[in-house]
């Protein structure tokens, strides 16, 4: 009998299998992060070769460029290609609205920059990510800061109800420090029931690079388990 572990692992791949269907020959292709767009990058990789389609791809963190690279897809830039075909990323929550918590790989800046300049953005999760209203289960909320901000950033955040906790590297003493240079705080807000309106307040802070919330940004989910796959849509 498989493992639960292995039953989402599973999910993961079919969900991931399901969204690179979606890829055309001559696609720009933004690539999101984390394990779930894992499966994705190889399921790429195999089109690009057994099908002799030709996608470039534009990785949003050095973990997916290093997977692009091994699984044989081309890598291109923003500044050559201003406009993604589709980008195909995780999430770690997802709502029926298609809102998103992201982040929890710490990825999020250049997802999101990623995501905005994408024609179309499939996003790939396991049953798990569903909830009603983000925030559920004490999911944080992370958010990319200037180191220099931080007291201050903490601060505002309090007053909007948020408690944060500065994210800790493993294999490494301290904050994690994000491909772009900055900091993590995660921030649990309880439920986020406006999720616009809590982005646009902490996006305002001075010191904030990003937030993890995604709205307004997916046009298509697909939620899997080991058997069955679902389609949200905006
Ligand atoms: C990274 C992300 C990921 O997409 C999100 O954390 C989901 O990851 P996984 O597919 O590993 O569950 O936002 O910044």
């Amino acid at each position: 009998m498989k493992t639960s572990a292995e039953l989402i692992q599973e999910a993961k791949k079919n969900a991931a299998l399901e969204a690179v269907k979606h890829v055309k020959d001559h696609f720009i292709v933004g690539l999101g992060s984390g394990t779930t767009v894992a499966f994705a990058i190889e399921a790429l990789g195999k089109r690009a070769k057994e099908e002799n389609i030709k996608i470039m791809g534009i990785p949003s963190s050095y973990q997916t460029f290093q997977l692009a690279v091994q699984h044989g897809i081309q890598i291109t830039t923003l500044d050559e290609h201003p406009v993604i075909d589709i980008t195909i990323d995780g999430a770690d929550q997802v709502t029926p609205e298609l809102h998103l918590i992201k982040g929890m790989g710490a990825a999020l800046l250049r997802e999101k920059i990623v995501a905005t300049a994408s024609k179309y953005n499939i996003i790939i999760v396991d049953e798990s990510k569903r909830v009603k209203v983000l925030g559920e289960n004490n999911q944080t909320v992370p958010i990319e800061i200037l180191p220099f901000a931080l007291a201050l950033v903490e601060r505002k955040i309090a007053s909007l109800g948020g408690t944060s906790i500065i994210r800790e590297g493993k294999g490494k003493l301290g904050p994690i420090i994000t491909d772009n240079g900055n900091m993590i705080i995660d921030v649990n807000f309880g439920l986020i029931r406006k999720p616009k309106e809590m982005a646009f307040k902490v996006k305002n802070i001075p010191g904030v690079i990003e937030t993890g919330f995604f709205v307004d940004l997916t046009d298509l989910v697909y939620i899997a388990t080991e058997n069955k796959i679902e389609k949200l849509e905006k």
